[in-house]
């Protein structure tokens, strides 16, 4: 049980320079951050839009539609950060959109309480991402600081409406989580590389 605590970045040992004067590309470091991002969001839309497809019916869809409606609007914000700051977006995005959907609609399946447990799961993942991310952004960031920091609060409510509406009472919660987080910790880890 001695999961190592704090990922060491390589580049800040890499002795590469921080930021060159006038350039306008973030540093590596920054575009992965952006690059991840995007794709996160994006995967995030696709499970939600995965859960509505089965659950539209339900008296889970207003809340469902509200979460995706937000992960619109974050997936919008860095849809436009992609270009405007030269960041390639990642290679895997039709990879994210089947996945996405597939881990939406599949756990919606097992359940109303199944699907809010995939939200407590992936939410928890990614409410670590982004507090990992906030923490390395100094002041040359602070725009880019403020954005995470404020979808990171919405992902905290969307974990929050997951535990409130049953996910620790799905079948197979412990399990569930386990798979989902660890699926999802992965693709974080490829979306920053590929
Ligand atoms: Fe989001
Ligand atoms: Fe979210």
């Amino acid at each position: 049980m001695s999961e190592k605590s704090g990922n060491q970045s390589p580049e800040t040992a890499a002795g590469r320079p921080a930021r060159l004067p006038g350039d306008p590309r973030p540093r590596p470091a920054v575009e992965r951050m952006i690059r991840v991002d995007q794709a996160g969001e994006y995967g995030a839309a696709r499970i939600y839009a995965g859960q509505l497809a089965v659950l539209s019916r339900t008296k889970s869809a207003p809340l469902i539609r509200h979460m995706a409606e937000q992960e619109q609007r974050h997936l919008d914000t860095f849809n436009e950060m992609l270009p405007a700051r030269r960041v390639r977006p990642t290679a895997l995005a039709p990879l994210w959109h089947a996945a996405g959907y597939a881990l939406g609609a599949g756990t919606a399946l097992l359940g109303e309480k199944a699907a809010m447990a995939c939200t407590v799961a992936v939410e928890e993942v990614i409410d670590e991402h982004y507090a990992a991310q906030a923490d390395s952004l100094g002041q040359d960031e602070a725009e880019l600081k403020a954005v995470i920091e404020e979808f990171r609060a919405e992902e905290q409510e969307h974990r929050d409406i997951g535990y409130a509406e049953g996910a620790e009472q799905a079948p197979g919660y412990p399990v569930l989580t386990q798979v989902v987080k660890r699926a999802s910790k992965l693709a974080i880890w490829l979306s920053e590389r590929v």
